[in-house]
């Protein structure tokens, strides 16, 4: 069964609450939030008010997307806020000192590590779908290890920060190599792909192994949201 996680990130927000009846009357099976801090991407989109508001209008899965540094600082209030799943950034689970770079170049290490898995378990305890996000640069067997701590991968489809992308082509290779590895550790995990996704792209990541897809732009440009829905999802 493929799910359509939609982004609001390029909705009027001042028509939020309709928004959000629409997309339920569309049959969306999640809502996605994306939470950006300007610091782990160039962009500032919206925070808790924005999460607690909604969640006061709709029971919909709030599947919160974190693009920011040190997400593991804010996973309880992420999940008092109202999420129901909560992606953070692979690139950022280590970063303490809010910078893109210098956690980059920590990945592989110790450290780095300790960090994705104690994030992971935080998630797991406070009971919400756990999901790990990778960039369009980082390599997929950068999750390997974490498989068994996720409900979810994440594989970005464009450069995470902006909506209305061009989907990015050498990621399907990447969706492909988790399933088998995912299959090869006999698991039971989600791939969620985000950015770009459109009536075109979406087969080829639903070929390539995934089975959740963020739907943002091509939503808020058409006039029927649920034929949409139905189309993405073959
Ligand atoms: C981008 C965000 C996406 C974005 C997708 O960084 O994570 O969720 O809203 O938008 P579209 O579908 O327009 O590419
Ligand atoms: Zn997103």
């Amino acid at each position: 069964m493929i799910k359509i996680s939609s982004s609001i990130l390029n909705a009027d927000f001042t028509q939020l609450a309709n928004v959000v009846r629409s997309l339920e009357a569309s049959g969306t099976d999640m809502l996605h939030l994306d939470i950006m801090d300007g610091v782990f991407v160039p962009n500032i989109s919206f925070g808790f008010p924005i999460i607690e508001s909604l969640r006061k209008i709709t029971t919909l899965f709030f599947d919160v997307h974190l693009m920011i540094a040190n997400p593991g600082k804010y996973i309880e209030s992420i999940a008092k806020a109202g999420a129901d799943g909560i992606t953070f950034h692979y690139e950022s689970a280590l970063n303490k000192a809010g910078s893109n770079e210098s956690a980059l170049n920590k990945v592989g290490s110790n450290e780095a590590s300790r960090n994705v898995e104690k994030t992971l378990i935080k998630i797991k305890k406070l009971q919400k779908k756990s999901c790990l996000a990778i960039k369009p640069e980082t390599a997929a067997e950068a999750v390997f290890s974490y498989l068994p701590l996720c409900d979810t991968i994440l594989v970005m489809t464009v450069e995470p920060g902006f909506g209305k992308q061009r989907f990015i082509e050498s990621t399907l290779s990447k969706i492909s190599i988790i399933r088998e590895e995912i299959s090869r550790q006999k698991l039971n995990v989600s791939i969620q792909v985000d950015g770009g996704i459109d009536i075109k792209t979406a087969p080829q990541v639903i070929q390539a192994g995934a089975n959740i897809l963020v739907a943002g732009n091509v939503l808020f440009s058409a006039d029927d949201m649920k034929s949409v829905m139905e189309n993405l999802r073959g």
